[in-house]
């Protein structure tokens, strides 16, 4: 028996545009997902407290197959809010069936593999997910035509507001609609790959860091991905305290992250009005 664990993230910016090359960031979070995989005999059974879904099947039969093994999953990292989960999965599985097998493997292997798992779920990830569930910490990622490029940057002493909208959005649906309608829409793209940099250098000043998150968000909503509760919630940060805010993650749904000078005075004034929400600081390195 083995077991192998990934985290959370939430992406500060660049969403979507990652897929066309464009430079994102992301960080990761205090959630974890952990993947026992055990020999048995019989055909392969899977055991989630988060149900099993057809297409969980087809990730775990395509990374241990679909006979002798039972693989056990365990998750903080609730699904479908833009939190990484099936890339977290992705990778904590990999690591579980290599552990498992007696393998070691190398980050680039890992990433390979868990991103071939995250295909099932998500069609055509940038694999931007799966660095950070393997990774933690922040990390600066670009798809180039040599492949993914993602270099892990300091940890600045940044605390993220996250508010859930109780949505589920599908990130192959969204991915896939953005497609649709490229290039009219490269654009915006681009836009939001441009903030990216100064995105970087403001992370450690909320003041300059919550009206690009904002400016993040405006171009998201120009996109197609938003949806009115998450606008609605990123209204209610910035009539509460927040410097910005923005929707994060694949978007239709999940979460809005919000920087603020009082994160736990926006947390509070969430908890009065029944919005779920909670503050993470970026956590380094999955166990
Ligand atoms: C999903 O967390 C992030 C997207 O950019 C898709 C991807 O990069 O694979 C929307």
């Amino acid at each position: 028996m083995a077991s192998g664990s990934a985290q959370g993230k939430l992406i500060v910016c660049g969403e979507h545009a990652v897929v066309y090359g464009h430079p994102a960031l992301a960080i990761g979070i205090d959630r974890l997902t952990t993947v026992t995989v055990e020999r048995t005999h019989g055909p392969t059974e899977i055991v989630s407290e988060q149900g099993v879904t057809e297409r969980l099947k087809r990730a775990v039969w395509a990374t241990v197959g679909d006979d002798s093994f039972v693989v056990t999953i365990r998750s903080q990292i609730p699904v479908g809010r833009g939190l990484g989960s099936s890339a977290a999965l992705s990778v904590a599985l990999v690591r579980a069936h290599a552990a498992c097998m007696g393998q070691v493997l190398d980050d680039e292997t890992t990433h390979a593999r868990s991103l071939a798992v995250e295909t099932v779920f998500h069609g055509t990830p940038s694999g931007i997910d799966n660095a950070v569930a393997a990774h933690g910490g922040l990390v600066r990622f670009r798809r180039t035509p040599d492949g993914p490029r993602w270099t892990q940057l300091a940890v600045p002493d940044l605390r993220v507001v996250v508010l859930d909208s109780g949505l589920e959005g599908d990130t192959g649906s969204l991915v896939a609609g953005v497609r649709s309608r490229n290039p009219a829409n490269s654009g915006i793209l681009e836009a939001i790959g441009a903030l990216t940099d100064p995105v970087q250098s403001a992370l450690e000043d909320v003041g300059a860091l919550g009206p690009l998150l904002s400016q993040n968000h405006a171009l998201l909503r120009q996109l197609g991905v938003s949806h009115d509760r998450l606008d609605a919630l990123v209204a209610f940060a910035l009539d509460n305290g927040a410097t910005g805010a923005k929707l994060a993650g694949a978007g239709g749904g999940g979460v809005v992250i919000a920087v603020s000078g009082d994160p736990n005075a926006l947390v509070a004034r969430a908890d009065a009005a029944g919005i779920p929400s909670f503050v993470t600081h970026i956590r380094t390195g999955a166990p």
